[in-house]
């Protein structure tokens, strides 16, 4: 019951390993059903500004392995809100219709939107002006409601997990903190499970706001006990008991303005003024974004772009695709309305960590 001729694919929001196999499952499930499908350049700005190319087979020969997006994106370009220049002055006007019209002209009946909270919330008000959607989860922060993994997550704890693993025999021989700073916005997924994975003496996430006695406390202790090194890995959204995130940057015109960063650099010479001991910080920043892909991002991430192109077909017009109990089900779009996908405090994983000694900060 395939209704489609033609449909697009788009990128949007900060990359991520996985995007291209996205694309890629998509145009061979789309032309395995004699769907053409138009790639979209640079997420809604191409939308807007009309720049689509026909995918061909050899446009996705050989991307599977690759970081990356070959159809290129940006976190900016919100159609609704978007940026021109006028007489040298910046102006925000509406360029919904404009990106709409587009759609038409080129006879797309169909989006696939690839991308996080802000992409999927912009396809999501596309909606209402006649477009049908159905977005791919796509973040390594992992932090969209609806599905239990984004795919790219993966791959930036893999790449979490192995600056622990460095950090440990450089903090080992020189008696010292080390610290970790990952990304993962107001989430501490990437924290989390690679704090555990690497284990960390600690792990501070934003959804628990931390004591830095308690950090001390846990340094201290390991100092008694002969181990005199300790590894913390801190999210990029900790703040402590009472105090704010550590903004690293107000980036105008994004989906979201504030980019977080430093915190791990103020822990660090917190714990050395404090205890005396040498600390450090390693701000691990788009390492965790760039790259290759894991064996594990690149299967889901090619079974979010094949579910995508079938739940088109199959009559979805305004739904994700999301992975639930390890199956993928679509779920509908609006669900990222609500709120992100933060660490619960009665998350297993979390009660892993404090039951296996580490220090949450409390
Ligand atoms: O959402 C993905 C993410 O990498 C966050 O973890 C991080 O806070 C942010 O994007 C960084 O954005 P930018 O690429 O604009 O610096």
């Amino acid at each position: 019951m395939n209704q489609y001729k033609k449909i697009g694919v788009l990128t949007g929001g900060g990359d991520c390993p996985g995007l291209n196999a996205v694309i890629r499952a998509v145009v061979k499930t789309a032309m395995a059903n004699n769907i053409e499908v138009i790639g979209i350049h640079n997420g809604y700005n191409g939308l807007v500004n009309n720049e689509m190319v026909t995918m061909r087979d050899h446009h996705v020969a050989g991307i599977l392995d690759r970081g990356g997006t070959i159809l290129g994106t940006t976190n900016r370009d919100n159609p609704f809100h978007f940026c021109v220049t006028e007489n040298g002055q910046k102006l925000f006007v509406d360029k919904s219709l404009q990106a709409m019209k587009n759609l038409k002209d080129r006879e797309i009946e169909a989006l696939v939107v690839i991308g996080g909270d802000g992409t999927i919330k912009v396809a999501n008000d596309l909606i209402p002006l006649g477009a049908t959607v159905v977005a791919v989860p796509k973040t390594i922060d992992n932090d969209i409601p609806g599905t239990e993994r984004t795919f790219g997550f993966d791959t930036a704890v893999h790449v979490a997990t192995e600056a622990l693993d460095r950090l440990r025999t450089t903090a080992e021989s020189h008696h010292r903190v080390m610290i970790l700073e990952v990304m993962g916005r107001y989430a501490g997924w990437i924290a989390l499970h690679s704090g555990i994975a690497g284990g960390a003496d600690g792990i501070l996430i934003p959804e628990i706001p931390y004591q830095l006695d308690a950090v001390v406390h846990k340094i201290k202790k390991r100092i008694r006990q002969g181990k005199l090194f300790s590894l913390l890995v801190v999210a990029e959204g900790a703040k402590p008991v009472g105090g704010e995130v550590t903004v690293a940057r107000i980036v105008e015109n994004s989906f979201e303005k504030i980019r977080l960063g430093g915190v791990g650099v103020k822990i660090a010479q917190q714990i050395e003024d404090i205890t005396g001991i040498e600390s450090r910080c390693t701000i691990l920043g788009h390492v965790q974004r760039g790259g290759t892909p894991t064996s594990y991002d690149r299967v889901l991430a090619t079974r979010y772009g094949v579910a995508a192109v079938n739940a088109l077909i199959n009559g979805c017009t305004a739904d994700m695709v999301a992975l639930q109990r390890n199956e993928i089900i679509t779920v509908p779009i609006n669900v990222v309305a609500n709120k992100p996908s933060n660490i619960a405090l009665d998350n297993k994983l979390l009660q892993a960590a404090a039951l296996t000694g580490v220090c949450l900060g409390q």
